[in-house]
């Protein structure tokens, strides 16, 4: 048996040195014959990833994890974060007796050490190419420190601004998650997933976790089919297209189903109807909380649900034991493909990444790749891109060179804590600039800038007030930064109230008292309702969790060397009354109308948002004009072509995301007002034109949900809007045959 496991390893070793891209039916033959010899414990072992929780190498490791790898009863470990640790988890490993490489998993979300703006900023910059290199950026660092399995992306729709984990994702728009899905799924697995600078990707969570009901993390989920196809799994479809490694099932059940027991998400939607090969991993131990779901009554029954609906691997639950699952396979209530089937797809994996060649591969660095400069200017670059100006009265913005005192205040305007947002991975809040020091650098002698904290983020504490409005009336003009605590948005982070926390809200407005020009700067990691602070500023750039390189591109931004072009990947409500809200919604046979009493609306509060998804304005104006169809009527087989001609009306060079939306006309089924279903980002110089050209097909881009479960496209009228945010008015109409 021992010298068979050797001849395996060999043959692994000769197959991934000659490169044989062709080689699939040896590949598969290697993991048939492997999965041969595995015993019913070594199998579920490759199911089950255990969370190191602290470094290996100290005591505090749970011991009996040593054993069970030795014993090959353990496929993947989670937060082993040093080289030396995961190689010494790994070298256990090699002692089993099949030797088959463990994956080495963490959270690496926006950045591993160089720290990028969330996810959600990410998104609000538009630019693909950008998430793409810091994704890129991520994958290149944590390999370097033989991490080979990254827990995203987080691709959940988000449309309750209440929902924490919102600024993990890319927003509201199935049509820009998906895109940014895949983009960061490339950056991450590169082309070829053995490289040692590529990770396996995994897409989470799975699926409609974003959904929650009243925004509650974990909460209850009830969709309809059309919503979940439509809007929460099309970003999954678009990943499992991508070919990510990995998904992750989700805490939450849809109708009734926690999400890890879901054999029709997991096994008929994910395996047969996508023809998805990679595996799934749960969330952390949502086998075990079926117990809590109330679907089953002990761990046995656990297991047997999550196996028998297609979860190939357990995190942290520890139930895919042999004792849980011997009698079941008897009784066949378990059936033993799903098992083979599990991990087959798991040792594919492992065999894509090259792990069975050389299970060291990640621990062998011998170059510094944190950080770099290459690295931290990615970085600065996305983060500008993604600040979005959200106010500008009487150009307030950018701060004018003869500017000479800024007054910087803001419990956020230099504290490196709470600039990096959720899950920082191995980020470290001592390397991150603050706005204090990026406008100081900056600026030089140039101008003075002095600091006053004013208020903390959420205390009800005034007694700084007085030392900020004294420093706000002897300056030019007033930078103020507030916000959210960095842990206030992501998982378990749910909010009842989406405004400013404490006292921030009472700071601003005092400080617009004092008559000088006031710009507030944002940091948050979800909508927040700002109406009432709409009152008390002259400009708004809302810059989100910035990461590592805030403060520089903050500044890069205030003082015109970046002319903003970030645009909202999620709508801001007035209020949290408004709370969900989004662009794509439905008319209802009572469009909502101010004036009718009897429309769909609120009586105590607007049923508008304060800012539209899409929405960002910029140092210079942008006009839309010319749009045309290439075609008045099309086959649903056919193409349709767009242009539009986008002119910088203004006096500086900027970039515009130009946006495409469509509405169905007539449908079958009721079609929301209207969905985005193309965008480009241009840079135009001052008075320069380009005409945009979107091509759309409506087999592909016309389709949802029909009654009968089946995707396909109307016939009949169709409207496209073309502008630079979700509310664009120039519009052209056609017709499918
Ligand atoms: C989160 C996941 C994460 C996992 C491991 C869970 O609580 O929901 O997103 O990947 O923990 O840290």
């Amino acid at each position: 048996m021992k010298q068979q496991s050797i001849r395996l390893f060999i043959v692994a070793t000769i197959l991934f040195v000659f490169g044989l891209k062709n080689a699939s039916a040896a590949d598969n033959n290697l993991i048939e014959n492997l999965l041969s010899q595995m015993t019913l414990e070594e199998k579920l072992g490759q199911m089950t990833l255990y969370s190191s929780g602290e470094d290996p190498l100290v005591p505090v490791f749970n011991p009996s994890y040593k054993q069970e790898i030795k014993e090959g009863r353990c496929g993947a470990i989670f937060a082993s974060i040093t080289p030396d640790s995961i190689r010494y988890l790994q070298e256990l490993a090699m002692q089993s007796r099949l030797k088959i490489p463990m994956l080495f998993g963490y959270d690496v979300i926006h950045g591993y050490k160089t720290i990028f703006p969330i996810p959600l900023a990410q998104a609000a910059s538009f630019n693909l190419d950008l998430i793409r290199k810091s994704a890129q950026v991520a994958a290149t660092e944590a390999s370097s420190r033989g991490i080979n399995w990254f827990f995203g992306p987080m691709i959940d729709i988000a449309r309750d601004a209440r929902w924490g984990r919102v600024s993990e994702g890319a927003g509201e728009d199935p049509f820009l998650t998906s895109k940014v899905a895949v983009e960061m799924i490339k950056g991450y697995q590169g082309e070829n997933l053995s490289e040692r600078n590529n990770v396996a990707a995994c897409a989470k969570h799975f699926a409609a976790y974003g959904a929650p009901i009243g925004g509650k993390d974990y909460n209850t989920v009830i969709m309809s089919l059309q919503e979940l196809n439509d809007v929460y799994l099309a970003p999954h479809k678009a990943a499992a297209d991508a070919q990510v490694a990995s998904f992750m099932s989700a805490f939450n059940e849809i109708n009734g189903m926690p999400c890890s027991a879901n054999r029709e998400l997991l096994t008929d939607i994910l395996q047969k109807q996508w023809k998805y090969k990679g595996f799934v991993v749960t969330d952390f131990a949502t086998i075990r909380e079926f117990m809590n779901h109330g679907i089953a009554e002990n761990e046995e029954q656990c297991a047997q649900l999550a196996i028998q609906a297609g979860v190939s691997m357990d995190m942290e639950s520890g139930i895919y034991k042999a004792k849980y699952v011997e009698n079941q396979l008897k009784s066949k209530s378990i059936d033993i493909e799903k098992i083979d089937e599990a991990v087959r797809r798991i040792l594919t994996i492992k065999y894509r990444m090259g792990l069975f060649a050389d299970p060291f591969k990640y621990c062998n660095s011998k170059t510094n790749e944190l950080m770099t400069a290459n690295n931290l200017t990615t970085a600065r670059e996305i983060a500008r891109e993604s600040m979005v100006l959200l106010k500008n009265d009487k150009q307030t913005l950018p701060i004018k060179s003869d500017i000479r005192k800024i007054a910087l205040i803001g419990p956020l305007a230099d504290n490196q804590a709470d600039m990096l947002g959720t899950w920082i991975a191995q980020g470290d809040t001592s390397d991150v600039v603050t706005l204090l020091q990026g406008l100081k650098k900056q600026l030089g002698t140039s101008a003075q800038v002095e600091y006053a904290q004013g208020c903390d983020i959420d205390t009800k504490r005034t007694s700084m007030f007085n030392k900020a409005i004294a420093l706000a009336k002897k300056s030019d003009v007033i930078v103020v930064v507030l916000g959210e605590k960095g842990d206030m948005a992501g998982e378990a982070a749910s909010r009842g109230n989406i405004n400013l926390p404490g006292v921030q809200t009472a700071l601003l407005k005092a400080l617009y008292a004092t008559k000088k020009p006031v710009i507030l700067v944002l940091m948050n990691g979800r909508p927040l309702a700002l109406e009432e602070e709409m009152n008390y500023c002259d400009a708004i750039l809302e810059a989100w969790q910035p990461g590592t390189i805030a403060g520089d591109a903050i500044a890069d931004v205030l003082l015109g060397k970046y002319n903003p072009s970030g645009k909202l990947p999620v709508t801001f409500p007035r209020c949290v009354g408004q709370v969900p809200i989004f662009y794509a919604a439905k008319s209802t046979g009572r469009p909502s109308d101010a004036k009718v009493r009897y429309s769909s609306r609120y009586l105590d509060i607007p049923f508008t948002p304060l800012f539209p998804f899409g929405f960002g304005l910029s140092y210079t104006t942008f006009e839309y004009s010319e749009l045309s169809v290439s075609h008045p009527e099309i086959g649903l087989n056919d193409e349709i072509t767009i242009q539009v001609k986008v002119k910088n009306s203004g006096k500086i060079a900027g970039q515009e995301v130009v946006q495409l939306y469509l509405k169905d006309d007539i449908g079958q089924l009721t079609r929301p007002v209207r969905e985005l279903k193309g965008f480009q980002k241009i840079q135009l110089n001052a008075g320069e034109s380009k005409v945009v050209t979107f091509t759309l097909k409506p087999s592909v881009d016309l389709i949802y949900t029909h009654a009968d479960g089946t995707q396909n496209a109307d016939a009949g009228k169709f409207t496209v809007f073309v502008g630079g945010n979700s509310d664009a008015n120039l519009l052209h109409s056609f017709r499918v045959k």
